[in-house]
């Protein structure tokens, strides 16, 4: 089933747990994702940035492949197919292609320009049906190019954003995309307060869930946190697997060269991570 985020966001802040937003790259990555959601009976939401976008073929592309998924494979369990960091241009553009979520990261705009860019989008998701996230204070590390600093959010800019009607907030609390240096500080869960405090049982988001230790996510999950965002993690498991087949010349024996081959140890790679992630974040059999 094809949903929004917006109830199954609301369900998980009420009964303090988060629902994964785990990034697509293909085909394998889809399917591994919906597969062990279906199977743990959790909720899940595909991100798929706008590089991702571009690089699956266009947003068309990708609403096809997730709703013949949905049928072929018999997915009843909720899926979203959330755009991830969007600009305003890319939201026009997913939510016209039948995105169910969009993101508009509007952070590294002067708060007026981002308060005015996502009230124009809450009107038209609203129209829609569709759920949209806003985003306060630049999550920090490299996201297909776009570079931020790691910001922590202001709680008044926050409630100024959430008060526009939007669906989830994803506010900077120390976290970053990709993997934390050594001397990583951690999140900061004063300001999670603060944000949570402020924003008025706003469901939040957690960005860059790879790495973070596991009592870090299950303090930010009690203090407001619903959808946490995971891609490095599965980026890193898909590519050790593919490399370990290929070291130990497995595509070399036989017909080992076959892509359905070749790809399957990263696709159970992906499966087992999003379950190990699943769990950590409650959302199994939450459907
Ligand atoms: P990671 O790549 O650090 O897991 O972050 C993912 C993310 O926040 C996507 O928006």
């Amino acid at each position: 089933m094809l949903v929004s985020a917006k109830e199954i966001l609301i369900k998980a802040f009420n009964e303090k747990y988060a629902v994964g937003q785990f990034n697509i790259n293909n085909l394998e990555w889809t399917k591994a994702i919906m597969t062990t959601a279906q199977e743990t009976n959790s909720p899940v939401i595909l991100g798929v940035s706008e590089g991702a976008a571009k690089y699956m073929g266009g947003y068309k592309t990708i609403v096809g492949m997730v709703n013949g998924l949905i049928e072929d494979l018999k997915i009843t369990v909720p899926v979203v197919v959330h755009l991830d960091h969007g600009s305003y241009d890319g939201c026009l553009k997913a939510l016209e292609a039948g995105f169910s979520s969009i993101m508009f990261d509007g952070s590294h705009y002067s708060i007026e320009e981002n308060i005015k860019l996502t009230s124009e989008l809450v009107k038209i998701t609203n129209e829609k049906g569709v759920s949209l996230e806003a985003e306060v204070g630049s999550i920090g590390g490299e996201e297909d190019g776009v570079i931020g600093t790691g910001e922590i959010a202001s709680p008044t800019e926050c409630k100024a954003i959430a008060d526009l009607g939007i669906d989830m907030l994803a506010a900077g609390i120390g976290n970053i995309h990709g993997k934390y240096p050594e001397n990583w500080s951690g999140l900061d869960f004063n300001a999670l307060t603060e944000i949570k405090n402020a924003t008025n049982e706003k469901p939040l988001v957690l960005h860059g869930g790879t790495g973070i230790p596991e009592n870090m996510i299950t303090e930010a999950i009690s203090l407001g946190v619903s959808k946490i965002n995971v891609n490095t993690e599965c980026q890193l498991v898909f590519a050790e697997a593919t490399r370990k087949y290929i070291e130990s010349g497995k595509d070399l024996e036989g017909k080992g060269f076959d892509p359905r081959k070749l790809l399957d140890p990263g696709y159970k790679a992906i499966k087992a991570i999003v379950k190990e992630k699943m769990e950590l974040f409650g959302s199994i059999n939450r459907a």
